[in-house]
């Protein structure tokens, strides 16, 4: 089991706590898409992603990127249990999604991107470290399912 300090459960729940989702979610999936182009191929039914504006703009990617979102949350609120909180969602994204486990730190990576800009200067060193621990949990838990 992870174990948690209790600076690392007040810096994630808090940081939670002040993220726009509407804004947060979708930036960090349109950096994915646009630094990580093949993670395109996931998102065949969105619609139009043929240039970073359309992706920007795509409402598909924008609802998708709050959803991410809200999946995170969960672990928030789970974070002595991530593991068997994301059971279900990564047999989804291995069995029925066939998502290479690799794109899930892409995504991870982005999502810290755009949390960093956001806060500025708060985004401190302890705070990262903090950060990137729990989105490692996250991925590792996500990546679970995968045989
Ligand atoms: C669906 C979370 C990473 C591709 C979902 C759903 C959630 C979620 C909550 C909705 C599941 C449902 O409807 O039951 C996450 C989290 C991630 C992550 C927390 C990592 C931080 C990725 C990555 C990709 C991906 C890296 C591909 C590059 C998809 C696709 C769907 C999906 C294609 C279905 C979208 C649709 O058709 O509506 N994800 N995901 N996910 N995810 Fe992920």
């Amino acid at each position: 089991m992870v174990e948690w300090t209790d600076f690392e459960r007040t810096t994630i729940s808090s940081i939670f706590a002040s993220l726009d989702y509407n804004d947060v979610g979708p930036k960090a999936l349109c950096r994915c898409l646009i630094v990580y182009p093949w993670t395109q191929r996931y998102f065949a039914s969105f619609g139009n992603l043929y240039n970073p504006e359309a992706i920007k703009t795509n409402p598909n990617v924008v609802a998708h990127g709050v959803k991410v979102l809200h999946g995170l949350d969960r672990a928030v609120k789970n974070m002595d249990n991530i593991k068997a909180t994301y059971a279900e969602l990564s047999v989804k994204h291995s069995e029925q999604l066939h998502v290479d486990p690799d794109n899930f730190r892409l995504l991870a990576d982005c999502l810290s991107i755009t949390v960093a800009a956001k806060m500025g200067s708060a985004f401190t060193p302890a705070v990262q470290a903090a950060w990137q621990k729990f989105l490692a949990v996250v991925v590792a838990a996500l990546s679970k399912q995968y045989h």
